[in-house]
């Protein structure tokens, strides 16, 4: 039986050489312990042929050798998984050096990255942002603002009336200074509030008018208020804006809902007063409207004008985004050509 043993333990270790490849593992496993017709199974079968005094210590041996060769076979298979998944892995790394894949995204408008600023600028003032309707009753587009019932603004030349039964009462705003009204409506003094918006006006287009555009609109009511802190508001609005160098002058103007009314410059932000081609060679350059509230204004919500003061003032963005962006037309911030567009990441 020893004989026999070693002859089998040879036969399979020359075998277990010869594995080449993972399949081979199993068939080298069905010929030798295979359950049917394995060769182990057959000497196990052929146990009962032995004398008895023998077949104890031989069934021993042939177990011990059938565990090894099990073993052996496990170890192999193993190795093999082994390696299967180092291939996989090498297959499968990743260089993390290489370049990455350019993804288009979107960004937002410059007229938009402008009014963000803006009304961050007036949000870290303390005032509250509304926004508020593009289509007005003439109450709040003229009456409202102490507009009078002759003014050329209230002409269809000038401004968008909507077509049928409403056109005579309802027209598009042509200014956010509706948002005054709105905003005294709805909320007692003391008030501080900031209304960016689309406004309409019937111009022709070229390169500095577009019949929609942008404007912002500051309002501050409260008791005491006067033409000092509206000098004082805007100079931190522009400092805030373009920088702490910048400074602002004011030149008297009339408009129907403030008294005084006075037109803001400010200091170019780019040759910061001393003359360049954005500013025209004047060092100044053109920010808005603003005044005191008219007290007509005030008492049309409700206000006592003899109590309450406020200022006001508005800006137009997109001539102010034109200039800051270098566009010589201000077309272009409404004809979404992507190129163009794509500038301002
Ligand atoms: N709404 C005016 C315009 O569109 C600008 C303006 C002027 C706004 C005076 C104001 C102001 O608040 O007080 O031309």
């Amino acid at each position: 039986m020893n004989d026999r043993l070693a002859q089998l333990r040879a036969d399979f270790a020359r075998e277990l050489d010869t594995v080449r490849a993972e399949a081979d593992v199993t068939g080298l496993r069905d010929r030798w312990v295979g359950r049917k017709s394995g060769l182990l199974t057959a000497e196990m079968k052929n146990l009962g042929k032995l004398p008895p005094e023998e077949r104890k210590t031989a069934g021993a041996q042939l177990n011990e050798l059938k565990d090894q060769i099990e073993a052996a076979l496990e170890k192999l298979q193993r190795d093999f998984a082994a390696v299967r998944e180092a291939e996989q892995l090498v297959k499968e790394r990743i260089d993390v050096t290489l370049p990455g894949r350019h993804i288009a995204a979107g960004h937002l408008h410059p007229l938009t990255l402008l009014r963000e600023r803006i009304e961050d600028i007036f949000v870290s003032m303390g005032y509250e942002i509304e926004d508020g309707p593009e289509i007005e009753t003439s109450f709040y587009n003229f009456a409202a603002l102490n507009i009078p019932a002759n003014h050329p603004a209230r002409s269809p030349q000038d401004t968008f009336y909507l077509a049928g039964e409403h056109g005579k009462t309802l027209s598009l705003r042509s200014q956010t200074s509706t948002m005054q009204i709105h905003a005294m409506q709805k909320r007692r003094p003391p008030l501080r509030v900031a209304a960016p918006g689309r406004v309409f006006r019937r111009d022709t287009p070229d390169a500095t008018h577009n019949p929609m555009f942008y404007q912002v609109e500051g309002l501050l009511v409260d008791r005491g208020i006067t033409l000092g802190d509206l000098k004082g508001t805007v100079e931190e609005f522009v400092r805030r804006l373009f920088g702490p160098d910048t400074k602002t002058r004011f030149r008297p103007s009339y408009f129907p809902f403030v008294e005084p009314g006075a037109e803001i410059d400010y200091t170019c932000f780019k040759c910061h007063g001393s003359g360049c081609r954005v500013c025209k060679q004047s060092g100044w350059i053109e920010m808005g409207g603003s005044g005191m509230v008219h007290p007509n204004v005030l008492r049309g919500v409700d206000i006592d004008p003899e109590v309450y003061s406020g200022f006001a003032f508005g800006l137009g963005l997109d001539r102010l985004c034109a200039l800051m962006y270098g566009l010589d037309d201000i077309r272009l911030l409404y004809e979404n050509d992507v190129r163009f567009l794509e500038q301002f990441t």
